[in-house]
């Protein structure tokens, strides 16, 4: 019996050797060459198609596949980087094979890569702002635009899909993330990529892993107990790749424990490739690759953007035997599989002007749902259109456009900077934290909605005259923003440049003062108590200022609640500032191109990240996690729970307001105390739209990985048996029903 399978084998394996061999190409009278290889057969499966290609590969166009070529303006680039769209990566195709030119480009928050590259795409409300809309269905929608402009601009490959961890409040990237929780950025960043790759593009998630500040981010070394890293940053990832299935990963620069993300055999071999079976391609960051052989083999796939160590030094080590020609193989398997799956193979897409008119009604819809109703007092909101004669709009640059973040997410503005910024446009280290402000004008938007009404702009920059204009009106609308970038971290949440002296100036000028925040991150308030009305409009894209009016005047309602908790104190926050090495704090690109020796970032809050530290240390936040007030109110009832292997959960939820409305209805869990785990966890939601006096039942089957601990020892996903409380409510704050279940234990 075995012996006829092996025969078997051997065959196969030897027709396919031959039918390689015969390849490759054809000449079509008057056409172009076109490979003729057996995989080209769309008949059979991508890893049929993947071995038979590789087995017509030469070890230099293997060696091709798994590096970029270079990087416009840093130094010399492969002659083939002519045919580059201009992305942060390209690799050059094989034509005789077929294997198309990869061309990357940053989609974080839109087909973007910076400014000043002259070409548009919708630029999105931030990924932290999706996340606050915790809609699972618009992540996906706002991926499948994400990736039909990246193919419309001829890209094949995202490198989109941000999921680290908003273990520090105050990191200059959370604004590409998905939140605190890793259930929700998991659950958002794998629908994100689907949406990405039903357009034809790769997808991408990254930055794997524990890349959770930009302090340093060359060269920190992040300390973090496998249990917890397992529980907080990887589950993100975990449920990202399993679910979303994306094509390429991309290691971090930082280290983990000792080991570079890029050449740590634990996350990249043990978890992402073993444990996980993740069928796609590791990529490194930009100039995140530190070595050949270790690299190669801790599961290392692709070098970018250059061929420092995946070009020739690689082709050496494969000769001279310290990367075994298999591991190569893997890489290459990878890569060309992945080509095959995602249809960029077959059906390279034509190039076209993008849908801009879609875009703008996702982009809108995105910013409608996820900005955030903090504080309505006196039923401030929404403005009556009727009845109010004048609005004093004060600062932000309201009058000329929305605040974005910088970095490689940046998308290009439409029309040039809303608010040139002059400090840092023609410094190219500067880039990144070039302040940019896309022109949807906050003002003219409120002046569109009502147009009977007066509205006046002061830019806020003379406090007295602030003041002024706010006492003449009926409203006053206070524009805030902080500005997060790529490259640095805040120092404090506190508003800069004195931002909150103005607040309280316009506050004590006008009873009825609403502040509208853009911001990266979360922000303290110390007025807060003094204004009737707060919106945390995030990074709110081209629509941003359409999407503030709608919901301003109640044209929509607000669902949005927070993924990020507000802290009432930067001392709240579990560590004074963030991690850093001793001396000198590190410039943004210290430690990119020249070795500086590592730091230790020490994530000693363990798993009490976000809310969860918050739950724990019995602080309590300005704002919590998973809050957001709307026009309409609901009530929570009949909470049912089953336990036994796994849990179910129903409950109802209903409108018992006057005004349709959505709600994100949302069950936490509280563990056995023999679980060793923080005050409880978000384990299951559902957004629910509601006309008056509506009622639906919530019903959530949760994935027995949410109710899980990971066992280090055993290496194991375990639910501890035990009692278990079950909690529902809108918000982490406020979960007025609650069941006990009993769960037993088992190992996933
Ligand atoms: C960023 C990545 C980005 C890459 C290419 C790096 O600096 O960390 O997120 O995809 O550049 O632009």
């Amino acid at each position: 019996m075995f012996a006829r399978k092996k025969i078997a084998e051997v065959v196969a394996a030897a027709v396919i050797a031959i039918a390689a061999v015969q390849c490759c190409y054809a000449q079509f009278p008057g056409g172009p060459k076109k490979p003729t290889g057996p995989w080209m057969d769309k008949t059979l499966t991508p890893d049929q198609r993947a071995e038979l290609v590789l087995k017509a590969m030469t070890l230099e166009e293997k060696i091709q596949l798994v590096h970029g070529s270079g990087m416009p303006g840093l130094g010399p680039t492969d002659p083939a980087a002519v045919r580059s769209n201009g992305g942060g990566g390209f690799v050059p195709g094989i034509e005789r094979l077929g294997l198309p030119d990869l061309n990357m480009n940053d989609s974080s928050v839109g087909s973007g890569g910076g400014a000043r590259k002259g070409r548009y795409s919708t630029a999105m409300p931030s990924f932290l702002a999706l996340a606050s809309s915790w809609n699972t269905s618009l992540a996906r929608d706002f991926g499948a635009l994400v990736g039909r402009e990246l193919a419309d601009q001829g890209y094949n490959i995202s490198l989109g899909g941000g999921v680290d961890i908003a273990r520090e409040a105050r990191n200059g990237r959370n604004f590409e993330y998905l939140g605190e929780d890793p259930i929700l950025a998991g659950n958002l960043v794998a629908q994100w990529i689907q949406g990405a790759q039903s357009q034809g593009v790769i997808g991408d998630i990254k930055h794997y892993a524990v890349n959770d500040q930009e302090t340093g981010r060359y060269f920190a070394n992040a300390i973090i107990d496998k249990r917890v890293m397992r529980e907080t940053d990887l589950l993100a990832f975990e449920i990202g790749v399993k679910q979303g299935k994306p094509g390429m990963l991309m290691c971090s620069y930082n280290l983990i424990n000792g080991d570079w993300g890029c050449e740590n055999d634990y996350t990249l071999n043990q978890v992402l490739k073993k444990e996980w079976g993740f069928q796609g391609w590791v990529v490194s960051d930009w100039f995140a690759t530190h070595t050949t052989v270790k690299a190669a083999l801790a599961g290392l796939d692709m070098e970018q953007p250059t061929s420092r160590y995946f070009g020739a030094a690689l082709k050496k080590a494969i000769e001279g035997g310290q990367v075994p020609v298999e591991r190569l193989d893997d890489m290459v398997r990878r890569i060309v599989r992945t080509e095959f799956a995602s249809g960029i193979f077959d059906n390279p897409q034509p190039t076209q002007a993008p849908d801009v008119l879609r875009g703008f009604k996702v982009a809108q819809r995105t910013a409608e749902e996820s900005m955030v109703l903090l504080k309505n007092d006196k039923a401030q909101l929404p403005l009556n259109a009727a009845a109010l004669k004048s609005i004093a709009i004060i600062g932000g640059h309201a009058d000329a456009g929305v605040l974005s973040g910088g970095g490689s997410a940046q998308v290009d503005p439409a029309g040039g900077n809303a608010v040139p910024d002059p400090k840092s446009a023609h410094d190219l280290l500067a880039v990144f934290s070039q302040v940019i402000f896309h022109r949807s004008s906050p003002l003219n938007a409120i002046r569109d909605t009502a147009p009977a009404i007066k509205v006046s702009y002061e830019p806020g920059t003379d406090l007295d005259a602030a003041a002024a204009s706010a006492k003449k009106a009926d409203v006053a609308i206070v524009f805030v923003t902080q500005h997060t970038h790529e490259g640095g971290d805040l120092e404090t949440l506190s508003l800069p440049d004195g931002q909150d002296a103005l607040v309280q100036k316009v506050a004590a000028a006008n009873p009825h003062t609403i502040v509208v925040i853009e911001s990266g991150d979360p922000v303290l308030m110390p007025w807060a108590k003094n204004v009737t009305a707060i919106v945390e409009a995030w990074y709110p894209g081209i629509r941003g200022g359409e999407a503030l009016a709608s919901l301003l005047f109640g044209k929509t309602n607000f669902s949005g609640k927070l993924a990020i908790t507000f802290p009432a104190s930067d001392s709240d926050l579990p560590h004074a500032s963030v991690p850093a090495p001793p001396g000198k704090k590190p410039g943004p690109i210290d430690g990119l191109l020249g070795p500086k020796p590592p730091f230790p970032a020490v994530y000693d809050e363990g798993l009490k990240v976000g809310y969860k530290w918050f739950d724990a240390e019995k602080k309590k936040p300005a704002y919590p996690f998973g809050f957001g007030l709307s026009y309409t109110s609901f009530a929570y009832s009949d909470l049912k729970t089953t336990g036994g292997a796994t849990a179910e959960v129903s409950f109802s939820v209903r409108n018992t307001g006057k005004r349709a409305g959505q709600e994100v209805a949302q069950v936490y869990l509280s563990l056995p105390p023999s679980a060793g785990e923080p005050p409880k966890r978000l384990i299951g939601w559902e957004k629910v739209e509601l006309n008056p006096g509506e009622s639906k039942t919530v019903t959530l089957k949760i994935d027995p990985l949410y109710l899980s601990i990971f066992d280090a020892a055993t290496d194991r996903w375990t639910i501890v048996p035990g009692e278990y409380k079950i909690k529902a409510g809108p918000s982490s704050a406020s979960l007025p029903l609650i069941a006990t279940v009993t769960l037993k234990g088992s190992s996933l």
